[in-house]
């Protein structure tokens, strides 16, 4: 087995969706589970990066970077209805989508355009337009980083939750995720156009019988008149998690806001969308320095070019007390913060 190289002092400027300048004391590119487990074996402190798309790095990482770049998907097992495929790590997640779409595979056509990697996707249970990634999941596979112990989480295992999972809980730290197993349809594709932005994008493109493809077309192009292509401009997708709040609260609001968006989780708890709130609080579109709030979603910070993770989370930390200051409300970031 070839052993991986490890760099002195690499920037992770490109490993970062937000372009933040940290800078890693080592780095490394994994390749295979073989090389990470030959790494996990050495006495440094490692820290381990995906796709990057969902942290905000406001120092420099003291550690060795691991950068896991492990590819390759495969149809695990089919039958005439469903086909379950497994992707590694490091594939991007978008490529992924393009790739169950170009089998006709169904399932995940909503989670289009998400920015990341596949073995990010399980740790926040990414999700968007009515579909979350537990929806599709089957299992994943990850390597305990002290103990290199190989296990197995099953959909049970994971704990799945709004934006949330067991590895940003009990297991927080504890494992790296080597490959995700997914179970998609083959055919009677059940589309999940419910989401008002989608199906007015596929009305207006006068689709009367939509395919998975139309799908993931609206959802593309709903993404896109709303949200930033880090590629252009530096951000990592929602930065804050929608607050779920008290009935009895959300009340309250209703009075003094009465066209305030939002959505009844059940008998007790309203979620409530931070970027009206942020937007109400005056900061949509507004800019400091090269941070700053995104001008069509208040809900993603940008940075124009050379912000600091350090302005970003000051701007942010501003956006929480004037929203807690207004509304009552504490809004909690939903990008990692390092
Ligand atoms: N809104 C505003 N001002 C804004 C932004 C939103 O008033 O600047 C209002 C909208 O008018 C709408 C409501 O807030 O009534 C909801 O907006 P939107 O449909 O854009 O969704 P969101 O709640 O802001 C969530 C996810 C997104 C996901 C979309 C679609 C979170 C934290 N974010 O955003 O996820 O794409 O729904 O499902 O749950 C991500 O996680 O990175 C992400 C982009």
């Amino acid at each position: 087995m070839k052993s991986p190289k490890i760099q002195q002092r690499v920037s992770l400027k490109h490993y970062n969706t937000f372009g933040i300048d940290a800078r890693a004391k080592e780095f490394v590119s994994v390749e295979s589970v073989d090389q990470l487990k030959q790494l996990l074996a050495l006495d440094k402190e490692k820290f381990f990066l995906g796709g990057g798309s969902n942290m905000l790095l406001t120092r420099n990482v003291d550690a060795l970077v691991v950068h896991l770049n492990l590819k390759g998907k495969e149809v695990v097992s089919e039958d005439e209805d469903q086909v379950v495929v497994k992707a590694m790590a490091g594939e991007n997640w978008h490529e992924f989508v393009l790739w169950t779409l170009g089998r006709d595979f169904g399932g995940i056509e909503n989670l289009s355009l998400i920015p990341g990697n596949v073995g990010t996707a399980p740790i926040q249970n990414i999700g968007a337009y009515g579909v979350e990634l537990k929806d599709v999941f089957v299992s994943c596979q990850a390597i305990h980083i002290k103990t290199g112990e190989e296990r197995t989480f099953s959909l049970g295992d994971c704990q799945f939750g709004y934006r949330d999972s067991i590895f940003k809980n009990e297991a927080k730290g504890l494992y790296v995720i080597t490959a995700v197993t997914f179970a998609l349809s083959k055919k009677d594709h059940r589309l999940n156009t419910s989401y008002g932005a989608i199906e007015k994008e596929i009305a207006a493109r006068d689709i009367k019988e939509p395919t998975i493809q139309d799908v993931s077309n609206a959802v593309i192009a709903i993404r896109q008149s709303k949200l930033p292509d880090p590629k252009e401009l530096g951000n990592s997708g929602s930065f804050f998690k929608n607050p779920v709040i008290s009935i009895a609260d959300f009340k309250k609001l209703q009075k003094k806001h009465p066209l305030i968006p939002h959505y009844i989780l059940n008998q007790e708890k309203v979620k409530v969308p931070a970027g009206w709130l942020i937007e109400q609080a005056g900061f949509k579109g507004k800019r400091f320095g090269d941070a700053g709030v995104h001008t069509k979603q208040a809900l993603v910070l940008v940075n124009y070019g050379d912000a600091s993770g350090k302005e970003i989370w000051e701007l942010a930390q501003r956006i929480q007390r004037e929203v807690k200051k207004r509304f009552d409300i504490a809004i909690e970031a939903e990008v990692n913060i390092l």
